[in-house]
């Protein structure tokens, strides 16, 4: 395997583990997904080996697979939650806080738990921090399957590139049956203003702009764990 490859999922795994030493016994934790998340999940698990006891509510079926595999039980994903912290990655962090979320195409699950959180701990390697979002990552946008191409001119009449999702060849689908259009954009300047005229397109189900939702973001750099506080609006 590539050394910078290695090297990266050291950090990814450094920042988990300190994400983790954030989560209290008893609290219900909000678990993210993506390669980031799986760090956390299998360090809560470890944890939970020396008597941390912690119950989960996934973000995916991905993540609730490996949490079973890492003995967190989990809250029935159809119930109205009390969760005290919610730990995730993210695609790009601005210097703000604000994030592009969705590369793995489970934004719509992250932002409800993320939204029903009262702390959210985002974790990333340091290559995700940008002086603005937008540019190198497209912003993942889930669209309902009906009109979806109406939906694309619509994002096309406001000066926007649109890209139907696939994966092998195929139509990617979200857990809840959706599409994904990816929005290949310049810098995001207005992060807020950009997700409020989203949402007011019909056929746009969620975005994966997460403005002003987090509390702390940790991150593994080469020279060690670096922790900010964000301002949650
Ligand atoms: C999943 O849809 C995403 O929002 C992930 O949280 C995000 O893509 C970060 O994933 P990695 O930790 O794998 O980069």
């Amino acid at each position: 395997m590539d050394s910078k490859i290695v090297d990266l999922e050291a950090l990814k795994r450094m920042a988990a583990e300190a994400a983790v030493r954030y989560v209290k016994d008893g609290q219900v934790v909000g678990l993210g997904t993506g390669s980031t998340a799986k760090y956390v999940i299998l360090a809560l698990g470890e944890r939970m080996k020396t008597g941390l006891r912690i119950t989960g509510v996934p973000t995916s079926h991905e993540t609730a697979e490996l949490a079973r595999r890492s003995g967190i039980p989990l809250l029935e994903t159809e119930n109205a939650w009390a969760i005290d912290v919610d730990i995730d990655g993210a695609d790009q962090v601005d210097p703000q806080l604000n994030l592009v979320k969705g590369g793995g195409g489970a934004l719509l699950k992250e932002k409800i738990v993320a939204a029903a959180a009262k702390q959210v701990i985002i974790v990333v390697d340091h290559t995700k921090r940008v002086p603005c979002l937008g540019n190198s990552f497209p912003l993942p946008v889930e669209v309902i399957p009906f009109g979806w191409g109406s939906t694309a001119k619509q994002l096309e009449a406001l000066g926007l590139k649109p890209a139907l999702r696939e994966r092998n060849g195929q139509i990617f689908k979200t857990e809840a049956g959706h599409y994904i259009l990816d929005l290949h954009l310049g810098r995001i300047e207005q992060p807020a203003e950009l997700e409020t005229r989203l949402n007011l397109v019909p056929g746009i189900v969620e975005t994966g702009l997460f403005v002003g939702r987090t509390d702390l973001l940790i991150v593994g750099a080469p020279g060690g764990v670096e922790v900010q506080q964000g301002v949650r609006q």
